[in-house]
């Protein structure tokens, strides 16, 4: 085994990741072993060929269209509301949180979902998403919580430490996602340990797979599920299974729906949904060009405004088909410890190189998209950072506006 290994690694140039091999004690050995088994090195030269290639620019874009759900009328309001509450009764709608990131610019030490922003109650991330599921599906809703190995053991711990949040614990299904090694700038894995060769999660477009992979989507055809609700952990002002989204997403018929927001100004840091080439598209606010950035149609709003929000319905029945394809990942630079094979020591370097899979990636292979415009103040407010803009104590603020029962 040991000589296959060998073999393996000195093929695509990472000899270095057997440098304690000789060290370690037989079962760590194996550990060491196993953990190189398991990494795709040809993925993982491909993705590092990639990074310098700039990523496919959008080409041909034109601007998709969104319903703004802030004027509808009681009546529409009311029609969307009966028919995504007869889909969550008739049990064919899921959620779906996902958990699996690392949270670095939040810096608690712990699963994201457990913090706790400072509001009266002292509700988690997790339990105030718990309380909103209930409140729509009186815990009948199926909800499927991605995590990874990072954290997976502390977030279902937390969730038997606070009784699942008296949600019914059949109804919840823990499934991790996959990791990627982490590279030097030179395309060198590092490792984290003398045994253990150190990973990232693999983006939110991590998803569909892993949940294929998980039994996550067998599970939701037993079920009869057909809509499956998608967000992540740190809007706090998040809509769970918001049946005028189920309603609108049923209603118009497409194989996926997205929530949006309007930008405020052309110069906001956002990636807005267009198409390209005729498909579905996020378009990075890099990326935009700046007379479309600031574009504005007769009324004066932007034609490019609709900012991607981390809030989509997906028809479970395309799930399977989107696992076919190849996703690109997107490299990042980011901070990263691991342990120096030449000194023998732990390192900190400012440019260690993750890759992750972006979930709106698969816009480009669905028929088409739907969007529904938010009001922002309503809907959205994430726990990105602990001060600042998007921060712990923005999200608290707005929240106590929404909540107005949270007021002590
Ligand atoms: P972010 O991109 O904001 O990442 O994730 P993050 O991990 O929360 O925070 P930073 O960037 O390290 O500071 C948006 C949502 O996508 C999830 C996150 O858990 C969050 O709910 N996510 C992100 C995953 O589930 N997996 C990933 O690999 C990355």
């Amino acid at each position: 085994m040991l000589n296959k290994v060998k073999k393996k690694v000195n093929e695509y140039g990472q000899e270095h990741l057997l440098a304690f091999y000789n060290e370690l004690n037989p079962a760590k050995q194996e550990e060491l072993i196993d953990d190189i088994n398991k990494i795709d090195f040809s993925l993982i030269t491909r993705v590092y060929k990639e990074i310098n290639v700039q990523s496919c620019p959008a080409r041909d874009v034109t601007p998709m269209k969104a319903t703004d759900s802030t004027l509808f009328s009681q009546g529409e309001r009311d029609k969307y509301i009966a028919i995504g509450n007869q889909a969550i009764a008739d049990g064919k709608v899921a959620a779906l949180t996902m958990c699996g990131g690392m949270g670095t610019r939040l810096g608690h030490n712990g699963p994201k979902g457990t913090y706790d922003i400072g509001l009266p109650s002292h509700k988690s991330l997790f339990e105030i998403q718990a309380c909103g599921l209930k409140d729509v599906g009186e815990g009948n809703i199926p909800w499927y919580i991605m995590t990874s190995n990072i954290n997976n053991d502390a977030t279902v711990q937390f969730f038997k430490d606070h009784d699942f949040f008296g949600y019914p614990s059949e109804n919840i299904f823990f499934f991790r996602q996959a990791m990627i090694s982490v590279l030097n700038k030179d395309g060198k894995i590092l490792l984290e340990s003398k045994d253990k060769v150190l990973k990232s999660p693999n983006g939110n477009g991590g998803l569909f797979l892993s949940l294929k992979e998980s039994g996550g989507l067998d599970d939701m055809n037993k079920r009869g599920i057909e809509y499956l609700f998608i967000c992540g952990i740190d809007n706090c002002l998040v809509k769970m299974a918001d049946p005028v989204f189920v309603g609108y997403h049923i209603s118009e018929g497409a194989p996926a729906c997205a929530k949006s927001f309007m930008k405020r100004t052309a110069e906001e840091k956002a990636a807005i949904f267009c198409y390209s080439e005729g498909k579905p598209f996020v378009i990075e606010y890099t990326e935009i060009p700046e007379e479309l950035a600031n574009a504005r149609d007769e009324n004066g709003a932007f034609i490019y405004g609709d900012t991607n929000v981390l809030n989509y319905i997906f028809n479970v029945n395309i799930i399977e088909e989107l696992c076919q394809y190849y996703m690109p990942y997107h490299p990042a630079i980011k901070k990263v410890t691991y342990l120096d094979t030449n000194s023998g020591s732990c390192v900190t370097i400012p440019d260690g190189l993750k890759f992750e899979l972006f979930l709106f990636d698969y816009f480009s292979h669905i028929e088409d998209l739907r969007l529904l415009r938010i009001d922002r103040d309503q809907e959205f407010a994430p726990v990105k950072n602990q001060t600042g803009i998007d921060s712990v104590e923005t999200a608290r603020e707005m929240y106590m506006k929404v909540h107005k029962e949270e007021q002590a």
